[in-house]
């Protein structure tokens, strides 16, 4: 069952985004994160509830969905060094308890080591995800089939020249482990990505939108911006 909630911008989808998540948090002890420009105000939101004292990520583990092959961790280039910059280092996290690809090693290796680290410490208890214009959930692009687990991706030409990335292989969650979430949380803003939300939740489950098999899910939400929502009706 999915569920929708739309508000008026992006700050008020993010301070919503912000309220479920913040209601989930004590009781998830594996966190899912994703990357890109639509969660920075959840992490800034959290950034500062952490700061604030009022939650820890004292045991807490975390599982990011993707990572770049063969990039530098520390280069601002990685998924790792944007969780690090916009979340990770503003809030009491254990590093010994991130997971990321290891975006170092030999692709394959990476992605069996990545698959082998979820099967010991998932699954996700609360996952964010953003979408892709093209509907893609982390970097499941069209063509990925719902039983798809950790896995080398070739990324989209779309995915390359909306991202710019150094490289064009990336390592990714498939989307049976999103589904293994207990809970998702979807974030999505601008009229970009209203064609992808439109096929994600009218359209019945397809491989062409990666995004639709969420509606097999429990128990997710879209947060969305009255932009993105803009064409769920046309
Ligand atoms: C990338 C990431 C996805 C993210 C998507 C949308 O492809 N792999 O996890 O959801 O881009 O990013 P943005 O929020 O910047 O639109």
């Amino acid at each position: 069952m999915v569920k929708l909630i739309v508000k008026e911008n992006y700050s008020a989808m993010s301070k919503e985004a912000f309220n479920i998540f913040r209601g989930r948090f004590d009781s998830a002890r594996v966190l899912g994160f994703a990357t890109g420009s639509t969660p920075l105000k959840l992490y800034e939101l959290i950034s500062e509830e952490a700061r604030s004292g009022r939650i820890s990520f004292e045991g807490k583990l975390t599982f990011n969905l993707d990572e770049y092959c063969g990039v530098d961790p520390f280069d601002s280039a990685s998924f790792r060094h944007y969780m690090d910059h916009n979340l990770f280092l503003n809030v009491n996290m254990n590093p010994n308890s991130i997971h990321f690809p290891d975006s170092k090693s030999d692709p394959k290796t990476a992605a069996k080591q990545y698959r082998e680290e979820y099967l010991r410490y998932g699954p996700i208890d609360l996952q964010i995800l953003g979408i892709g214009r093209n509907g893609h959930i982390a970097f499941n692009e069209p063509g990925a089939m719902p039983d798809s687990v950790t896995r080398v991706v070739e990324l989209s030409d779309d995915t390359l020249r909306v991202n710019m990335p150094k490289g064009n292989k990336a390592v990714t969650m498939g989307i049976k482990e999103i589904l293994e979430s207990r809970t998702i949380l979807l974030l999505a803003s601008g009229k970009e990505k209203g064609l992808a939300l439109r096929k994600a939740l009218r359209d019945s489950p397809n491989t062409a939108v990666p995004a639709s098999f969420l509606q097999m899910h429990d128990d997710v939400t879209f947060v969305m911006d009255e932009e993105a929502a803009s064409m769920l009706d046309a």
